[in-house]
């Protein structure tokens, strides 16, 4: 009989490609995915560890499948990603009705995982962190399918040791990819019709480190660029601290690099990004921002906020909306501070209360959203080049894509567009896409 399975992403890129691997993994021994939990025979679950909001998600998803399990004895129900990779062995003894375990190095140990779980009954786990040599072999590589998009994964790994951050924790040792294994998997890419490549990595600007002789990153992007049949390059997510020169240069030579960076901040406090051992300062940030769009008048800013580090003052959190209202984002994430055990800022006493944490969150978010506002409605009334990425979920004959700054764009037209770049005449602009119609060559 037909084995199939339901498997749920949560969190950053990094578990998106690993979800990508465990689909492939997981046809190779005969299941097929499913949309519902309940139609599965297995229900896996990829998890975050970034923040308690994250984490708590996966135990509440986990109590929904437990029932599942009453009912249908075979289930096997897994947990892996980075709650797996922090909690461990320990998960299997909380919960009795969970089989299997599999961390983040251990993404290739799923299918022996499931096979025991299925013919021996057995519950098991492989958390262990691996060596250099076998990470190199294992690197996730995957090929083109029907996708127009697909990210490509440059380094894993973090070394940096951000003092909120579990990240390095949960994702150990940082460890690049040989450029010749990244120039080939997009080549293959290329030829299979992908148009847009995202290249990702914890910190894409350490790229290289620990391969002596490696391209650097800005010299890896060049030859992404002279690949044929990708149209556009994008990268994430990368650190302020190593924004090299050769890099922000690339925003004036690469045509195919899209105008938009991510490029987290944390806070706009001095005072604040030493305690969160960011390695660079306010004014430095600043001038980083100032020369990218010295590179490319017209790139996008996009950031990462922290509100309510431990011992951030109102003066801080000025800095922080100042450095909003200067740099003038065109969006920001932001995160009340959560403490991570394990990571040197979970040591820290903080006076503030939970409701003047929520305060600050809530005046960022306003200050934000004009600016947002403000970059949103430039669009409006303007036509831009969208690659078509497919079929839009507003029903028929509606397709979506991107435009180079990274917002979606619903339009009429063709399936035959998908995979193309167009010009499409922005209509209406909402929070979160713009609605346009296509413009006639
Ligand atoms: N608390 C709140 N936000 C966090 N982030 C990382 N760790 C924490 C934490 N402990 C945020 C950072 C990072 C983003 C992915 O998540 O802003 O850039
Ligand atoms: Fe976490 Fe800092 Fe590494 Fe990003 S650079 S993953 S915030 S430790």
């Amino acid at each position: 009989m037909q084995k199939h399975f339901f498997l749920e992403t949560f969190g950053c890129q990094m578990n998106v490609v690993d979800s990508e691997q465990i689909v492939d993994l997981l046809r190779a021994i005969d299941y097929l995915p499913v949309d519902r939990p309940e139609a599965a025979d297995l229900i896996l679950l990829n998890t975050c560890a970034i923040r308690d909001k994250a984490e708590r998600k996966v135990y509440g998803h986990l109590g929904r499948y437990k029932p599942l399990k009453a009912a249908k004895p075979g289930l096997i129900l897994g947990v892996g990603g980075c709650v797996a990779q922090q909690q461990g062995e320990k998960l299997l003894k909380d919960l009795p009705y969970l089989d299997l375990v599999f961390g983040t190095h251990n993404v290739h140990r799923l299918p022996e995982l499931v096979q025991a779980a299925e013919s021996r009954r057995k519950r098991g786990h492989a958390v262990e962190f691996l060596d250099r040599e076998t990470r190199l072999r294992l690197f996730p590589r995957r090929s083109g399918g029907e996708a127009v998009t697909r990210f490509v994964t440059v380094m894993q790994g973090c070394d940096n040791f951000c003092s909120y951050c579990v990240v390095p924790l949960v994702r150990g040792r940082e460890i690049s990819r040989p450029s010749g294994d990244i120039l080939d998997e997009i080549r293959e890419l290329a030829a299979a019709g992908v148009r847009e490549v995202t290249l990702i990595g914890q910190n894409v600007n350490s790229y290289g480190v620990g391969l002596p002789g490696e391209l650097s990153f800005a010299r890896l992007l060049t030859e992404v660029e002279g690949i044929d049949g990708i149209a556009r390059i994008r990268f994430t997510t990368s650190h302020p601290k190593d924004l090299s020169d050769e890099l922000i240069d690339c925003f004036g030579s690469l045509k195919k690099l899209c105008n938009h960076i991510h490029l987290p901040v944390q806070s706009g406090s001095d005072r604040i990004l030493r305690l969160m051992n960011r390695g660079y300062s306010r004014a430095q940030y600043l001038d980083r921002a100032r020369r990218l769009r010295q590179a490319r008048p017209d790139i996008r800013l996009t950031s990462d906020i922290i509100v309510g580090f431990p011992g951030e003052t109102e003066e801080d959190f000025a800095d922080t909306l100042h450095l909003v209202e200067e740099v003038r984002y065109a969006d920001i994430f932001s995160f009340i501070y959560s403490p991570r055990s394990g990571t040197a800022a979970a040591t820290l006493e903080d006076p503030s209360t939970a409701g003047e944490r929520q305060a600050r969150f809530d005046r960022l978010l306003k200050v934000q959203e004009e600016i947002s506002r403000d970059w949103r409605e430039r669009d409006a009334g303007a036509t831009l080049e969208v690659l078509v990425e497919g079929e839009s979920r507003q029903g028929q004959g509606q397709l979506f894509g991107r435009t180079t700054w990274n917002r979606i764009v619903n339009f009429a037209g063709s399936r035959e567009l998908i995979g193309q770049i167009v010009p499409v005449r922005v209509g209406r602009v909402y929070r979160n896409s713009h609605l346009g119609r296509l413009i006639a060559d």
